[in-house]
Parts: structure tokens; C-alpha cells; sequence
């Protein structure tokens, strides 16, 4: 096994988003809009919850659209329906902020329709995809997002997951450029209180993930690894506290500090193995991204250990006994925060199939780990 000093290693760590954490962000996100131009994306009925209400009234003077994002999986073909819906809007007020209010599809797509070309037409919004840099004479709004449930840490990462539902293989397709950081994020934990439990649940799992994969990635570095054993941790402690006491403060705050600490960490690696196993799962059976994830998690763990000492140490750190005994840890923990689903409940009996071909994804290559039959 590989044995080296994370203290060793040389590394870069960037993040241009200024961030905002605290129980009134909402508030002050809303004040340092008053008298600019803006229009708000949001998930549907936002505005029935006081936070966002609040929020609401007070850039009433200045907002030129307020448009509810339906929920479920962030399409292109929704980013291109929104985009002719609100640029035309933005065209008349280049100044105007972008706010995305909501889970993580609202905010991939705000970061994707805040890029707005000459011309304003819809079907160029592809060319994002390969275009490392703005292409000529397209506008980038200002984009400030307000996430509302603690997991996906879209609000710190440069990439937005696209579905092209059009073609004929429903495909996952990235917007993962240098230029679509949002401006700044406003952390409020309030706004995750209305989360059912499932959303609760899952985006935490899916916070969760995003930790793990940071730990087994082979573009670790110390600073995102400490960020997600922390990370890691917390979900672990406050998930149970957070759907015994939806409505208390404490555990919310604790999640929403875990979800941006292992979206910082994520947003320098990206996602591994778990992630690249995940999107089959949730194309084939609809199941939400952080339980497509979550479900993956006990396998990965058990394929990373044993390949390197660095990894292993964190694993052993997050769950509080050596690395190999993690998986079992952690599969007792979904019990007790009632994550019911399982590879063989779900019909998944081609697990060395499926591992080895996520292990050619892009993301299955951040992996530092190999298939070992032993796991089955
Ligand atoms: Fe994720």
C-alpha cells in the first residue's frame, strides 16, 4: 500500500464565490440587492415560506420577474424554456442580478441561463458546454444563489448537471466552466426548514457523498480532505438530530455547514465513482441523485480501501474504526435514518458490470481504488 505525507503535497485551491453563512443570510442577501435590478428563479411556491416571503418584499421594487422552476431533474430543455422566458427581461436591464432560489437543479440552472448571447436565442446555450471561456458579445449576469436544501453545493462549484432529455438516449451532460462560479452565495439555514424529511434526508446524503468521494479521489488534496472529513462527520452526527427535530435550528445549521464544507472540498476534485454509478440509477429507476449516490456508497468504500494509507486514515477518521470495517458502520447508520434502499432491493444484480463501466466515466477515473471481486 502506498504510504506518503498529505503534508508532502503541492497543490492549487481556488474558489472565487464570496460566501455568506448565517441564520439571517437571507435577510442580508435581500438588503444588499435593495435598489438593483434583479430577477429570481425559484422552486415552485417559494414564496409561501416566510423566509423567501420576506426576502420577496424587500427587492419588490426592483424585481422584474419572479419565475417558479418546476421541480424535478435540471433539463436542457427547462434551461432553454427559462432562458427565453427571462431574457428577454434581462436584455432591457444588462445590470440585472440573477438570483437562484431553491435545490440544486434551480441553481444549475440559473448558472447555466445566466450567460445570455447576442441575439438572445435559446438554442445557442449549447455552445457553453465546450466554450472555456465566454464566446464573444455574450453577457454574464451577476448570479447570486440562496441554496434551500443542504446538500447538492451547487452554490460553490463550477458545474451545472444538464439532462439532454432530446436525444434519443437520455444522456447527463455537464456545464463545467471556469466562468460559471456564481458571484456570491447566501447561506441561510432557515430555508432548509421546510424540507420534508425525504429532501432532507436525501440531500444530506448526497452531502455526504460528495465528502466520501472527495476522500477517495485521486485529485485529493489536504485542505479539501480535512473540509470533508468534517464534513463527513457532521452529516453522520446531525442527520439523526435533524429529522428527529425537523424544526430545530441546531442540526438545519449543522447540515447546511456540512453541505457547503464538502461542496468547497468537491468543487477542487469533483465527484468520484459513487457519482458516476448514481446517474444510471437515477435515469433508470427515478431515484433522487443523493439516494442514487447513497445507495452506491457501502460498495465504493469497500473498493478504496486497501490502496492507500492517506485514504484510508480518513475513513477511518470519519466513521471511527479501521476502513474496512466502515461500510458495515455506515450501512447500520442508513438504518437508523431510515435510508431503506439497497443494491438488491432496487434489482441491481450486475454490480462488477456497472462498476467497471462507471470506473471509464470520467468521474469513475477520479477514483483511486480498483474492483476487487472479494466485495460481493
Ligand atoms: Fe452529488
Amino acid at each position: 500500500m502506498a504510504a506518503s505525507s498529505p503534508h508532502l503535497n503541492t497543490f492549487n485551491w481556488s474558489l472565487p464565490v464570496a460566501v455568506r453563512f448565517g441564520l439571517h443570510a437571507a435577510d442580508e442577501a435581500a438588503q444588499q440587492l435593495q435598489g438593483r435590478p434583479l430577477v429570481v428563479l425559484a422552486f415552485p411556491g417559494a414564496r409561501a415560506h416566510e423566509v423567501v416571503d420576506r426576502f420577496s418584499r424587500e427587492v419588490s421594487d426592483t424585481l422584474l420577474a419572479w419565475v417558479e422552476v418546476p421541480d424535478g431533474l435540471s433539463t436542457m430543455a427547462l434551461g432553454r424554456h427559462i432562458a427565453q422566458r427571462v431574457w428577454p427581461i434581462l436584455e432591457r436591464s444588462p445590470k440585472a442580478v440573477l438570483v437562484g432560489l431553491g435545490g440544486g437543479s434551480v441553481m444549475d440552472l440559473a448558472k447555466w441561463v445566466r450567460l445570455r448571447p447576442p441575439g438572445s436565442n435559446p438554442a445557442g446555450l449549447e455552445v457553453l458546454m465546450e466554450s472555456s471561456v465566454p464566446p464573444l458579445g455574450w453577457h454574464r449576469h451577476e448570479l447570486w444563489l440562496l441554496p434551500t436544501t443542504a446538500g447538492t453545493g451547487s452554490e460553490v462549484t463550477r458545474w451545472s448537471t444538464l439532462w439532454d432529455t432530446e436525444s434519443a438516449l437520455i444522456t447527463k451532460r455537464s456545464f463545467d466552466q471556469p466562468y460559471a462560479y456564481a458571484d456570491r452565495a447566501y447561506i441561510d439555514p432557515r430555508l432548509a426548514l421546510s424540507c420534508p424529511e425525504s429532501v432532507t434526508r436525501d440531500s444530506a446524503l448526497d452531502t455526504l457523498g460528495h465528502a466520501l468521494e472527495v476522500i477517495w479521489n485521486r485529485h485529493r488534496n489536504p485542505v479539501s480532505v480535512h473540509l470533508a472529513e468534517v464534513a463527513a462527520r457532521t452529516v453522520l452526527q446531525q442527520l439523526p438530530l435533524a429529522l428527529q427535530r425537523p424544526q430545530d435550528l441546531s442540526p438545519r445549521a449543522g447540515l447546511a455547514l456540512a453541505a457547503l464544507e464538502a461542496g468547497m472540498a468537491f468543487s477542487q476534485t469533483r465527484t468520484a465513482l459513487a457519482h458516476a454509478l448514481s446517474y444510471p440509477l437515477t435515469l433508470e429507476q427515478g431515484l433522487s441523485h443523493g439516494a442514487a449516490v447513497a445507495v452506491w456508497l457501502p460498495v465504493v468504500w469497500r473498493l478504496a480501501c486497501g490502496h492507500s494509507q492517506e485514504i484510508d486514515d480518513s475513513l477511518c477518521r470519519v466513521m471511527g474504526v479501521p476502513a474496512i470495517q466502515g461500510d458495515q458502520v455506515l450501512k447500520d447508520w442508513f438504518d437508523r435514518v431510515g435510508f431503506g434502499h439497497n443494491l438488491q432491493a432496487l434489482g441491481i444484480d450486475d454490480v462488477q458490470h456497472r462498476v467497471q463501466q462507471a470506473l471509464n466515466h470520467p468521474r469513475g477515473r477520479n477514483f483511486q481504488g480498483a474492483w476487487s471481486s472479494g466485495i460481493l
